[in-house]
């Protein structure tokens, strides 16, 4: 395979992929962006919550870093943290000069909402709960509309790549399944999540920890897999999955939880009520709605259709109003703290691998995520990860030329029976072994069943191969943290240790 024209690769579309894409192209260098679904197709486009950021003249960027420290427990990287709080607002700024239009007051200011944890209102929304798809739609006409990047749809990577002690490019598979090798000097990992391991999540069904298994595969090393983040507010519909998310915004604009009797509960867990860390809230909802119910209660928010449009449409969708109905709650699978472990330029464990956005971790979360850091995360690593691989590329690097082995090309399927009944049954153990709240025993035998799944996948199910080995490290993860701490909540140790391990 020559590599005379080989291009920096970028897989994966939500904003980490997009930005790293865009930056790339705006350094001067050909990218090559590919996305699996379609350019609609993200946790990102699906973003009800906005971008937290320092950008209002009382705010700052030490405050923003406090408070995110504070959200993760104790296992946030304070460097990271001081990179991502700094950064921001520059990030946010490029934004609004590449399109982006977020909501203002009367006064044309930039108006600023408030979620959990936050000691001020920081978050910029777009259309109040019309975020990610507002950043999607301006950062998808960037990068279309960029000669030097070429985006590919419906193209998925099956393998990366590796000679020597580097990744020098992927397996591609076109809608067809057909194959081809692509030589790339970078690839940047930019998948989004795993909700879909869970069997009710807020994810798209494209978040199936794709990054995640290319990069182990390949020899990166994953961190901190054990820590999940429930989002307490997903609609509860049974047998809807994804769940329809309900904003927390609507909690930081005063909407109440409540249950059957129409008593607010979640005081009986936090004094900060429905403002709490997401765990707690999240344990709440989840006490609640197996005794007789959880509902989100918006009623009495003024004008809250017009406030929230997305959520006031996902409801309708299921015969209920925003402004008239108590929404029956639950807890669901909503991001990964973890990944793909990364420096501050996104660069993996592994030479000519980085990793931006969801399926990285960079260690600015620790043991629980900020509402709202996610968006900016992306924004500001993906960033990070462009400037490097661009600087990379301009020392005109040596990317070996190799020839595709015989085992690179097994494209394989992942349809048929046995191959869904084993992800049903990988979902079922992780969600009622690896959720919420967990225990030695269930942990165990949620390992060793997954073992055994992994044992018996049939051969060419390379998709649920890769999700089984995945969730195969997040339940042995899970198992090694015998503590309690941010989103990772064990029964049988229910308090965090003394001494914080990594
Ligand atoms: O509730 C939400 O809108 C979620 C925001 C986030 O996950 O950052």
């Amino acid at each position: 395979m020559s590599s005379a024209r080989a291009r920096p690769l970028v897989v994966g579309t939500g904003i980490a992929g997009l930005w790293a894409a865009w930056r790339l192209a705006s350094e001067g260098h050909d990218v090559l962006l590919v996305t699996k679904a379609t350019l609609q197709d993200s946790n990102t486009a699906w973003a009800q919550g906005g971008i937290a950021v320092a950008l209002d003249a009382a705010d700052s960027p030490a405050q923003h870093a406090a408070d995110t420290i504070a959200a993760s427990d104790g296992l946030a990287d304070p460097i990271a943290v001081e990179v991502l709080t700094r950064e921001g607002p520059d990030r946010v700024r490029e934004l609004l000069e590449l399109g982006a239009v977020f909501d203002r007051d009367a006064d044309g200011e930039l108006r600023f909402g408030l979620e959990a944890a936050h000691s001020r209102a920081r978050i910029l929304h777009a259309e109040g709960d019309r975020t990610g798809a507002m950043l999607v739609a301006a950062l998808s006409k960037v990068v279309l509309g960029n000669p030097r990047i070429e985006v590919r749809q419906h193209c998925r990577v099956r393998r990366l790549l590796r000679r020597g002690d580097r990744v020098v490019g992927a397996i591609l598979l076109n809608d067809a399944g057909e194959p081809e090798a692509v030589a790339a000097p970078a690839v940047i990992l930019a998948t989004g999540g795993c909700g879909q391991l869970f069997e009710i999540t807020t994810n798209p069904p494209v978040a199936t920890a794709d990054g995640w298994a290319l990069a182990h595969s390949a020899g990166a090393v994953l961190s901190h897999l054990e820590f999940l983040q429930f989002h307490p507010t997903a609609l509860h519909v049974p047998g809807v999955n994804p769940a329809p998310l309900l904003t927390e915004a609507l909690r930081g604009a005063g909407a109440w939880l409540v249950d059957a009797k129409g008593e607010r509960f979640v005081f009986d867990a936090d004094p900060r009520g429905e403002m709490a860390p997401r765990d707690i809230v999240a344990r709440a909802v989840a006490h609640r709605a197996y005794r007789g119910g959880a509902f989100l209660d918006a009623r009495h928010l003024p004008n809250v259709e017009q406030a929230f449009p997305g959520v006031a449409a996902l409801v309708a969708a299921h015969g209920l109003s925003l402004a008239h109905d108590l929404l029956p709650v639950a807890p669901a699978m909503h991001y990964a703290m973890g990944g793909i472990r990364t420096d501050l330029a996104g660069g993996s464990t592994v030479a000519g691998l980085w990793a931006v956005g969801e399926c990285a971790n960079t260690g600015v979360h620790g043991a629980n995520r900020l509402a709202s850091n996610s968006l900016l995360e992306g924004l500001v690593f993906a960033d990070r990860a462009g400037r490097a691989v661009g600087e990379l590329l301009a020392g005109s690097p040596k990317v070996p030329s190799f020839a595709p082995a015989p085992t690179d090309w097994d494209a394989g399927t992942d349809a048929g029976p046995i191959a869904t009944a084993f992800r049903a049954r990988m979902r079922s153990f992780l969600t009622r072994e690896v959720g919420l709240v967990r225990t030695e025993p269930g942990l165990a035998e949620a390992e060793l069943a997954i073992a055994d799944l992994r044992r018996r996948v049939p051969s060419g199910a390379w998709h649920t191969a890769d999700q089984l080995r995945i969730a195969a490290e997040i339940a042995r993860a899970a198992r090694g943290r015998r503590e309690s701490r941010g989103g990772h909540r064990r029964a049988d140790f229910p308090n965090p240790k003394p001494r914080i391990t990594a």
